[in-house]
């Protein structure tokens, strides 16, 4: 008679029989991990652009050297500010179809809203703690779709409620303003959470800071372990995108 197998060998092997539709991608999803690389990202946020010419705004960006688009999405609910839907995701794909659109979910509802995200060509889905009693259910519906899934935290959310599911995202993202609305001041008293969450992570997850983040404060989130940094007003603000984006490198 063969004795049981462990209990964490029966655990893995039901995981896999369960779950077999999931694929686990790096920040970027399965479409645009591989061209990202490892390195520091900036990623341009289109709130800041002018909406009459997104396409040309986002293109724009692109071509001076932004890695990635930051697509910030508001409820009016979560934030108090209404920005952008799937419509407007879908429309900047369809424009732009190599474009990695990283998207911000800032509504009460996240769960409601991958699906209706991953089909207007989002490659990566950051969502709120501060809304999502079950985090992992929603990191598994990103993640099914084959797009990399991030955890973020306002201002006032310590670290530790990420730190659990730090193995289970892409990206961690640190709020560095209070979310709803571009052009605010750089919160710096969120730099040690930061460091604590880069030194927590497991390698390859992502450390990004939204929020105020202009060329004075760039040095100091690269130097807490940021490797992705979103600006908007600090991008599409200026005249010269190219030299905007340098800045902050
Ligand atoms: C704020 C958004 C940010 C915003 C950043 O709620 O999540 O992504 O666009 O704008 P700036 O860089 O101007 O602070
Ligand atoms: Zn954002």
């Amino acid at each position: 008679m063969s004795s049981p197998a462990p209990l964490g060998h029966q655990n893995v092997d039901r995981k896999i029989v369960e779950r077999p539709d999931t694929v686990r991608p790096r920040f970027g999803g399965l479409r645009h991990a591989d061209r990202l690389g490892s390195g520091l990202l900036v990623a341009p946020s289109i709130l800041s652009a002018d909406f009459a010419r997104l396409g040309d705004e986002c293109a724009a960006a692109l071509a001076a050297g932004g890695d990635l688009l930051h697509v910030d999405v508001m409820d009016g609910h979560f934030v108090p500010n209404l920005s952008m839907g799937p419509a407007i995701c879908a429309a900047v794909h369809k424009a732009l179809p190599d474009a990695c659109l990283d998207v911000h979910l800032m509504v009460t509802d996240p769960a409601a809203y991958i699906e209706p995200f991953a089909r207007a060509g989002a490659a990566h889905i950051t969502f709120h703690i501060e809304v999502a009693p079950d985090p992992r259910a929603i990191i598994d519906a990103i993640h099914t779709r084959g797009l990399s899934a991030g955890l973020a935290i306002n201002p006032d959310t310590p670290a530790e409620a990420i730190l659990p599911f730090l193995g289970d995202v892409e990206l961690a993202l640190v709020m560095s303003v209070y979310p709803g609305f571009s052009g605010q001041k750089f919160i710096d008293r969120v730099l040690p959470k930061t460091r604590a969450l880069r030194d927590a992570a497991p390698v390859g997850v992502r450390v990004q800071m939204d929020g105020g983040v202009a060329p004075d404060s760039a040095p100091a989130c690269r130097a807490h372990g940021c490797d992705l940094i979103v600006a908007a007003s600090a991008i599409f603000g200026r005249s010269d995108y190219a030299e905007a984006i340098r800045a902050l490198r």
